[in-house]
């Protein structure tokens, strides 16, 4: 796998390019002030809102995504997945003329073909892998997170580079920029979010939550424990591994651990995330999210909702409050 790293990539390429930010959320907000300290010539496009507002007072140029899309020379769409097609349809296809580069930061609407951009126009994927204001924090510290990068479609002969060079814009060049494809990260990232990272995770925290509390152990202390206590864990995974974290840990941590650890997250566990895997790789995942986007967005609307509502989020924030973490 090839690793790419600041001294690694020639950024002169962006010279003179004008870049576009459509969306300034999680990713657009510090994707577009990372670039613009970096000294990239940056733009953001967005609708008149709280986005449009937000962009302003940090010092950012806004226009709209119909203008911002016909400056530019490299359109970044930082806008959610599921708003991307119509959004790109409607107000940035008019502007993307040949010679030009559509950018993502994951590859779900090109690899599940939502979006079929023209035939002249470079089509690259940038994917930092990391929420979008620990990005940012990253960038401030001095030091960048690591991201991904795919070329799609290359017309210019250049894809590659542009998306290499603004990788470095973000400062990802300093973490380490990986090569890949569409395919390849849309199916990974999909799988990690659904069984680790967002799904697997949160579904353990509330169920260790739930069988704590219901055999009687006080909230406060099942919260300390089962998801306060979860940061600094993965903290000595991130830093030294995972025998790093044991070797941290008492050793009646080390031994149940490993002796019980298995007992919890079974084969059954591991069977449900090929199943949750298949889905991704043969469409049914995307076309199950597609329509519940398309008919109103109610089950996402109610899955949230019921998440906001659980003893655990409760008990959490007035623990957090109290240790001074959370307003
Ligand atoms: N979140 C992450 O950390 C992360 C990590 C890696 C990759 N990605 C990828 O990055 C992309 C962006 O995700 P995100 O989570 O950053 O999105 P997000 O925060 O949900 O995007 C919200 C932004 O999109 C704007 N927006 C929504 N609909 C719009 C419309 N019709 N016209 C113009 N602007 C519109 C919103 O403006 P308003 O205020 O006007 O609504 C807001 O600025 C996605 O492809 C995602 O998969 C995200
Ligand atoms: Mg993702």
């Amino acid at each position: 796998m090839k690793v790419y790293h600041d001294q690694d990539i020639d950024a002169r390429i962006l010279n003179g390019k004008k870049v576009a930010v459509i969306g300034y959320g999680s990713q657009g907000r510090a994707q577009a002030l990372n670039m613009k300290e970096s000294g990239v010539d940056v733009v953001v496009g967005l609708r008149p809102g709280k986005s449009w507002d937000r962009a302003v007072a940090d010092g950012m140029r806004v226009m709209t995504v119909v203008e911002a899309s016909k400056a530019a020379d490299v359109v970044l769409m930082l806008i959610p997945d599921m708003v991307q097609p119509i959004v790109f349809q409607e107000e940035v296809a008019m502007g993307l003329t040949e010679g030009k580069t559509l950018q993502f930061a994951h590859g779900f609407n090109i690899h599940f073909k939502q979006i079929d951009p023209p035939e002249g126009v470079d089509v690259v994927m940038v994917a930092p892998k990391s929420p979008g204001p620990e990005m940012r924090r990253q960038y401030e510290a001095g030091f960048g997170v690591p991201a991904l990068v795919a070329v799609a479609q290359d017309a210019s002969g250049h894809a590659k580079e542009i998306a290499l060079a603004i990788a470095k814009a973000l400062g990802s060049g300093r973490a380490g920029v990986i090569e890949t494809n569409f395919k390849d990260e849309t199916e990974s990232d999909l799988f990690g979010e659904q069984s680790v990272l967002c799904g697997g995770v949160d579904q353990l925290i509330r169920r260790g939550f739930k069988v704590l509390t219901e055999a009687g152990y006080p909230p406060e202390l099942a919260y300390f424990e089962v998801c306060n206590e979860l940061k600094l864990i993965v903290d000595l995974i991130y830093k030294s591994g995972i025998s790093g974290m044991y070797r941290a840990v008492s050793d009646t941590a080390k031994y149940g651990g490993m002796a019980i650890g298995p007992m919890i997250i079974d084969d059954a566990v591991e069977e449900n995330m090929r199943k949750a895997l298949k889905a991704v790789q043969d469409g049914s995942f995307a076309e199950r999210w597609i329509g519940e986007a398309d008919s109103g967005l109610n089950e996402f609307r109610r899955l949230l909702e019921e998440c906001e509502n659980l003893e655990i989020e409760r008990v959490g924030k007035e623990v957090r409050r109290m240790s001074g973490l959370e307003e």
